[in-house]
């Protein structure tokens, strides 16, 4: 074989020889998520298809109902992940109270949370949808099953957070501490391999990716900002160029290689903001700390928030570092 092929499974297995104790069972639980992101890319791909599939008959005649893709996502990752014996409890942006292990099952000393499709409302335009995850170390004790104390651990305790975009490509993106690094599903043989290692997000930003649709609703502080990166000046390289898809997860991974900023600021219409701490901006905050760059509320970095609720809302900007700390100036009304 010329050249060397990692996959994600090898670099996960040499990953865990770095800590002697270790004991397998987060490469079991990164073996799980790798597999159910696969089935979710292959019926995201098909999508498409599912309407004239249906008339065929095929999907009735295997008694299956075809679900909306977000709530199959759900149940995939549920499946995947709840019998491994790595994981004590899970929570989803899908569902309401926490996800207990089945009493069959040995409960393991992990956390797993997800977003199981982000950008959902953008599939049926076959645009790049996302799943998101985000994993801690349990603190009840171990061998009982998991508590909502679990999930609700500030970001910086994350072990590992990660997402995998459904684009041109299939691509999981994750950090265990050591690194964010991309491995691209090959579809002629399934594997993910890594083709994006030590990913950098660029200190300074070239894209601004917001909803400006809210601009009316937001304070001044962001208005202010807003129109600050659209303002013209060659010294500092202004305008940004705008760029919103309104995935989280691609617009987010966009602006991870090519280097921006993504706001979702709270407004009169959502004051808490709109995207959910756990699921969507803690994972993508360590990803992105771990990159370089930054994720901030405005005031706090998201990492150190303690979070009260499970589906705690929260004001979001993130990206290029230099770029998050002028927003932050912004929104203090150190700048203006
Ligand atoms: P989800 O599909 O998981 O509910 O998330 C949708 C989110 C996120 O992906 C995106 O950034 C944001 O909603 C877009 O919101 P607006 O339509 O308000 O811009
Ligand atoms: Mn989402
Ligand atoms: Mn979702």
């Amino acid at each position: 074989m010329s050249g060397k092929i990692i996959t994600l499974t090898r670099h996960i297995i040499e990953e865990q020889r770095r800590f002697p104790e270790a004991t397998g069972e987060f490469t079991d639980l990164m073996n799980d998520i790798a597999f159910a992101a696969k089935l979710i890319s292959y019926h995201t791909n098909k999508a498409g298809l599912l309407g004239v599939l249906g008339e065929t008959g095929t999907i009735n005649v295997q008694g299956e109902v075809v679900k909306k893709l977000d709530i199959f996502a759900n149940e995939t990752m549920v499946k995947a992940l709840d019998h491994g014996g790595n994981l004590c409890v899970m929570a989803s942006e899908e569902e309401e109270d926490i996800i207990p292990i089945p009493e069959e099952y040995p409960y393991g000393k992990y956390v797993c949370m997800f977003d199981p499709l982000d950008g959902s409302s953008n599939i049926d335009a076959n645009v790049s949808v996302g799943t998101i995850f985000s994993i801690y170390r349990r603190i009840t004790p171990d061998g009982t099953p998991g508590t909502l104390e679990d999930c609700l651990q500030p970001g910086y305790k994350q072990v590992c957070a990660g997402y995998v975009v459904y684009g041109s490509s299939t691509m999981m993106v994750f950090t265990t501490g050591n690194g964010v690094h991309g491995f691209t599903l090959d579809p002629s043989y399934g594997e993910f391999v890594l083709s994006h290692p030590n990913i950098r997000i660029p200190e300074k930003a070239k894209i601004y990716s917001v909803n400006e649709s809210n601009f009316d609703y937001w304070n001044e502080n962001i208005k202010k900002y807003i129109r600050y990166v659209k303002a013209t000046d060659k010294e500092t390289n202004r305008p940004l160029n705008s760029r919103y898809i309104g995935s989280l997860v691609s617009d987010f991974h966009r602006n991870l290689l090519y280097g921006g900023i993504f706001l979702y600021p709270a407004s009169s219409k959502a004051p808490e903001g709109k995207l959910r701490l756990l699921y969507e901006a803690n994972p993508l905050a360590m990803i992105v700390e771990h990159a370089g760059g930054k994720a901030s509320n405005g005031h706090k970095d998201i990492l150190q928030i303690v979070p009260e609720k499970l589906h705690q809302r929260v004001p979001l900007f993130i990206g290029s570092k230099y770029d998050v700390e002028m927003v932050e100036d912004f929104m203090q009304g150190k700048r203006g």
